[in-house]
């Protein structure tokens, strides 16, 4: 029986424990051996395989050891897992023998980055090193010279003040017996750098500071700390400025300065916890493509993908001769687009020292962008130029592909959006003068990225930073970390990551931690709700985004959107208060989980009274609205239900299946519409390629997600909003859609002990498939349809199962191992009403052709929804109801040869 040992939310004293096995079983042991003590065993009954709680003594502040893992079964053991090596760093202020250092003048706000130095002589060959270090501000350290890590913009972005990350590195190949030295540069970053639209700078604090604690054993016996405090010196350099909305300035003729000495600042250290998610590290790097002239004269440089991270130059120029670099995700009229940027400057600027290649890059920024624009450079200077990508280093763990390239295009979009912005923070775009931890996209966009990578380590991570910043009264800042202080902000689906993010990974990974940990900020916002409700139990009249970027609000009025922005917040409030309930019940908080049932229910009921007519229309005619209502089962009886999945059909009919949802209401419209037995118009809104609609940027050349649905417009000019931008993973959030119900899988029960394999085969795709490395181990669904029959087949990993759901059959279960089935596809039915008509897809195309042939003015589809239940022989009367009799003939038989079969 082979076992595989995982463990998470480390560094921790208590990590959680995870494997994976083949077999099934229902005992366990785990066995503990740390450095120099005997293993100690822990062995207990059951079959519980994620998250398992830490059964031994907490662990110390630089503890090692291994752990390994054996299940059984009916009394008998199978055989160890390989052991996991681990060790820890410190755990508490206490450990902390460092201070944070400043430059005493130097590297004062808008001036050269400072550099901060110290040597140390070892006495003999290091057996051991660890440095444990953080930044006030960023920092790159190195050891004689080499870099400590691959880590770039280091320590990341959290809750300053509150919580404050350092890493642990293993120097110990970087260390030598004689005279070694120890530098950090340091840089604004998030700190003291630019944040935000309105200009402002140096939020946490105007001095840049670094903490270090360096750990030695030497061959000989002899221990060596070296620590950050009065003994250090700092710099200057030729890293003249640094921001990451500005971009750098490097002048390479500029050497480190004489040394001054450094302050000890009295800052806490209770704020510090260790690294605990996947550091921004280089993940690709991208050759620069087409290079051309612009009108301008500027050189262009075309990476053919929009990306997040910085160019890399290899240059060989004269001395004093300053090269720049200018960054933009589109181009306009031939030039780079930077308005979408706004105030950001995006623009790396060196003076070259000459006389050899050099190398340009910078390392305390980061752009957005496809195109380059250099200037100061000759094309025959230029040896080289990439795009040096960077990313938090997620686990990629799901695909999905399908037989649709333009689909599958909007997919890969969909991850290359979700790479560029989960840089430390889950980020709205990666570009202007922005990059903020938007609450409300992650909380759409978290199912599909749970899919995609392992991003349970990240979002948890950022979810501690989210209650740390909670107000007092529960209410959610609208960015995580927050910069904007004295607002108090409650705002629907923006507030609600509190509760959503948590569920969604409970959901994916089957960790209940995630939920103990969010306990108190999931019930503090529902309990803000809950205060908000009036009398009449509603959250109305307040503040809020509301279904944001619907795309008929006007380009400077983002949240114009045709749903109510009250009925938004209500619907929000009850799903709120539905996970609060559930996530209770997982944690055994029985009284808490009846008290949010039903609070959850009063709600629903004020729900129906203000905003669901007996009939089951929504006050909101909709697609959003109806789309909440069902996905998240706002509708009191079965007839509103049906009622309202009729209209929302008709909805998305009469906009000829274009797009008319915003932030709120695409995440679910998919859902919503399948549910309610719509899948197939599901797939009409999926494959349209007008604007506005998902596919429209993949036909106008979009390699990311973009902000807006027309952020670049069909003329090829740039949205004229001034929030623009072609970066922004939201409106991505469809893709779980296409993972759970295109391809067919999803969980049914968290962490995927159960899978539901239910695709929605045809619909204009002749195949699709996912598969996804689930806790259990790796799952996949594949399709295909040949002839008229369907060949579905689906892997389960060990110790789950699938519900399947093939055409013609009742759903049934089905165990671990590679399936395969067949099942015969029920032939199309003949059109009949011209709903029927509308709905297919090529149909409607040559009927479209034949009404426009025939001097029908608008769109078929709005007009054709007047009469979408009225027979097929009615069509040409709908759409001309001002034409005479003759005219309606002529045009119903030429349209009654299109419907021949
Ligand atoms: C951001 C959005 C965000 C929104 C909230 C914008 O500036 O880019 O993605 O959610 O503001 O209103």
């Amino acid at each position: 029986m082979s076992v595989d040992l995982r463990l998470h939310g480390m560094p921790a004293p208590r990590p959680r424990l995870s494997w994976r096995t083949t077999e099934p079983f229902d005992a366990y042991r785990v066995e503990l051996t740390l450095a120099g003590r005997p293993p100690v065993v822990h062995t207990a009954e059951g079959a519980e395989q994620l998250g398992v709680r830490w059964p031994f003594a907490p662990l110390d502040s630089r503890a090692a050891g291994a752990l390994r893992v054996s299940v059984g079964s009916r009394g008998r053991w199978g055989d160890w897992s390989r052991p996991l090596a681990f060790e820890t760093p410190l755990f508490g202020a206490g450990e902390w023998s460092a201070r944070f250092v400043s430059p005493r003048t130097l590297g004062g706000v808008l001036t050269a980055a400072p550099l901060l130095s110290r040597t140390v002589k070892l006495p003999a060959a290091v057996t051991r090193a660890r440095l444990h270090v953080t930044a006030l501000g960023l920092h790159v350290t190195r050891i004689n010279g080499e870099r400590v890590t691959d880590e770039e913009l280091a320590p990341g972005w959290t809750s300053y003040g509150r919580r404050l990350r350092y890493r642990t590195h293993d120097v110990t190949a970087l260390l030598r017996p004689g005279e070694n030295e120890v530098t950090a540069l340091l840089g604004n970053g998030w700190y003291r750098g630019r944040l935000y639209w309105r200009g402002q700078r140096a939020l946490y604090g105007d001095r840049l500071a670094l903490l270090a604690q360096l750990e030695i054993e030497c061959a000989d016996g002899s221990t060596h700390l070296v620590v950050t405090d009065e003994s250090w010196r700092a710099h200057t350099t030729g890293v003249l400025a640094d921001d990451l909305y500005d971009g750098q300035t490097t002048d390479l003729r500029i050497g480190r300065g004489a040394g001054e000495p450094v302050d000890v600042l009295d800052e806490p250290l209770d704020q510090l916890f260790p690294g605990d998610s996947p550091p921004v590290r280089p993940v690709a790097a991208v050759p620069g493509g087409m290079r051309y002239a612009a009108p301008s004269g500027e050189l262009l440089v075309d990476f053919r993908e929009n990306l997040v991270g910085w160019v890399r130059l290899r240059v060989r120029g004269r001395a004093g001769q300053e090269v720049v670099v200018r960054h933009a995700e589109v181009l306009e009229d031939g030039e780079l687009g930077i308005r979408p940027l706004r105030s950001a400057q995006a623009t790396d600027r060196y003076v070259l020292a000459g006389g050899r290649t050099e190398v340009l890059e910078p390392s305390l920024t980061f752009h957005g962008f496809r195109y380059a624009g250099l200037r100061g450079v000759a094309p025959e200077e230029i040896e080289s130029v990439e795009a040096v990508v960077l990313s938090s280093d997620l686990r990629p763990t799901g695909h999905f592909r399908c037989s649709d390239p333009d689909v599958q295009k909007l997919h890969d979009n969909v991850v290359r959006s979700m790479r560029g912005n989960f840089l430390d923070v889950p980020t709205d775009c990666p570009q202007r003068d922005e990059r903020l931890g938007w609450t409300g996209d992650i909380q759409v966009f978290a199912p599909a990225a749970a899919f995609l990578a392992d991003c349970s380590s990240f979002l948890s991570s950022w979810l501690r930073d989210l209650a740390a910043e909670q107000f007092e009264d529960g209410c959610v800042p609208f960015v995580v970390p927050n910069i904007h202080h004295n607002i108090l902000p409650a705002a629907a689906a923006w507030g609600d990551a509190a509760t959503i993010v948590p569920w969604t990974l409970y959901e994916r990974y089957g960790d209940a931690e995630v939920l103990r940990e969010q306990y108190p900020s999931m019930r503090a916002w529902v309990e803000r709700l809950h205060a908000f409700a009036g009398e009449d139990g509603l959250w109305a009249g307040r503040f809020q985004f509301g279904d944001w970027l619907d795309p008929a609000a006007p380009p400077d009025a983002p949240g114009d959107s045709r749903t109510d922005k009250d009925l938004v917040a209500t619907a929000h409030y009850i799903r709120s208060t539905d996970l609060l309930a559930r996530t209770a019940a997982v944690l055994g908080l029985s009284e808490d989980a009846r008290r949010y049932r039903d609070l959850a229910a009063e709600v629903r009921r004020a729900f129906a009274s203000a905003y669901v007519t007996e009939r089951g229309l929504m006050v909101s005619d909709t697609p959003t609205a109806y789309a909440m209502a069902l996905h998240w089962d706002l509708l009191p009886t079965p007839e509103q239900r049906e009622a309202a999945g009729t209209r929302l059909a008709d909805l998305v009919r009469a906009n000829g299946f274009r797009v008319a949802t915003g932030f709120v209401g695409t995440p679910l419209i998919t859902d919503a519409l399948t549910e309610a037995g719509y899948p197939h118009l599901a797939f009409r809104l999926l494959l349209e390629r007008s604007c506005p609609s998902w596919l429209y940027p993949v036909t106008m050349g979009a390699t990311t997600i973009w902000e807006r649905w027309d952020s670049m417009l069909p003329d090829g000019s740039i949205n004229p909003g001034q929030m623009t931008s072609f970066n922004h993973y939201a409106l991505g959030a469809v893709a779980d859609w296409l993972h759970r119900r295109v391809a067919g899988l999803a969980p049914a029960a968290p962490g995927y002990r159960r899978i539901e394999v239910r695709p929605l085969p045809g619909h204009g795709l002749t195949w699709a498939e996912a598969d996804l490395e689930t806790p259990y181990g790796t799952a996949g669904v594949a399709w295909r349809i040949s002839g008229g029959t369907l060949v579905l087949e689906a892997r389960v990993p060990p110790g789950t199962e699938a519900i399947v759901h093939l055409p013609g059959r009742e759903p049934f279960r089905t165990g671990p191992g590679h399936h395969q089935w067949k099942a015969e596809l029920p032939p199309p039915a003949s059109p009949e009403v011209i709903a029927d008509a509308v709905d297919d897809a090529r149909l409607w195309e040559r009927l479209t052709r034949v009404m426009t042939a025939h001097g029908v003015i608008g769109d078929p589809a709005a007009l054709a929804a007047r009469g979408l239940r009225l027979p097929l022989s009615e069509l040409a009367s709908v759409v001309t109801p001002r034409a005479t009799p003759e005219q309606v003939a002529r045009l119903q038989s030429a349209l009654d040869e299109q419907l021949r079969p």
